[in-house]
């Protein structure tokens, strides 16, 4: 099944006013048919770059939210909030929450619960730590953190999601996981989807890959079969960067 490629760049805590500004700025100029392109700048940004790509068809997305629609929570935002701003996407599950700020998959299955009912999509990120590589447990872990994370949900509900396979050793290290090991994850996530909630499902859903994709290692990565495109961190700050990663995308 031929599946829309998605780009999408996660700024992490980059980007203040002015360099957002100035990258989107450059970026609502360009335009690919072939690719759904997305963007998820700090939350101090998103409003602004909402408006500036208002007219475009980049969507601009958030990088977390909290499972609550409202309360006692400082510094927390819910999906409540994100839709008054229009943002009717969020990461959940980035490997840097799940590590640097200790959500469990009970945590973020309540954040995917709380996105579904607000009917936002969802980023829905999975990837295994070096350590779970080297003792050969990787998929045990990604099936776990998948059905914690996501199998609660309706067959339905699965419109809402994109996942977003990321080893926890690739990202930002420069190391990018082979194209084999890409492929056989990607086609595990695929069918263990299949296995669950069947094969219609499982053929629409959209599989993104990240860790270290770049421009020169692109193009390889997303003409793999069960890989529908990329979650890009370093690469997504540079604008030459991040346009030539889409273009590869908008080539297949
Ligand atoms: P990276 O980050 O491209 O810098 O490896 C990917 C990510 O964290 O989504």
């Amino acid at each position: 099944m031929k599946r829309k490629k998605i780009v999408a760049g996660n700024w992490k805590m980059n980007m203040n006013m002015k360099e957002s500004n100035d990258f989107v700025s450059k970026l609502s100029k360009v335009s690919f048919d072939n690719v759904d392109v997305k963007l998820a700048p700090s939350f101090t940004n998103l409003y602004h770059i909402n408006s500036m790509l208002d007219s475009s068809k980049i969507e601009v997305i958030s990088q977390n939210m909290h499972y609550e629609q409202r309360g006692a929570y400082t510094g927390e935002i819910s999906a409540e909030m994100l839709l008054s701003i229009n943002i009717k996407t969020s990461i959940i599950g980035h490997s840097e929450r799940r590590k640097l700020f200790k959500e469990s998959n009970k945590i973020l299955s309540k954040k995917v619960s709380s996105a579904i009912k607000n009917s936002m999509n969802i980023v829905f990120c999975v990837g295994e730590e070096l350590v779970d590589r080297k003792n050969n447990n990787y998929f045990d872990v990604i099936k776990t953190q998948i059905s914690e994370g996501i199998f609660h949900l309706k067959s339905n509900e699965f419109k809402n999601i994109i996942l977003a396979y990321e080893p926890v050793w690739a990202i930002g290290t420069g190391i990018t996981a082979n194209l084999h090991q890409i492929q056989e994850m990607h086609e595990f996530i695929r069918d263990l989807i299949n296995k669950n909630f069947g094969s219609d499902i499982s053929n629409k859903l959209k599989i993104l890959y990240g860790g270290s994709i770049k421009p020169n290692n692109a193009k390889e990565i997303f003409f793999l079969k069960d890989v529908d495109g990329g979650l890009i961190g370093g690469a997504s700050l540079i604008f030459s960067d991040f346009i030539s990663i889409v273009k590869s995308a908008n080539e297949q």
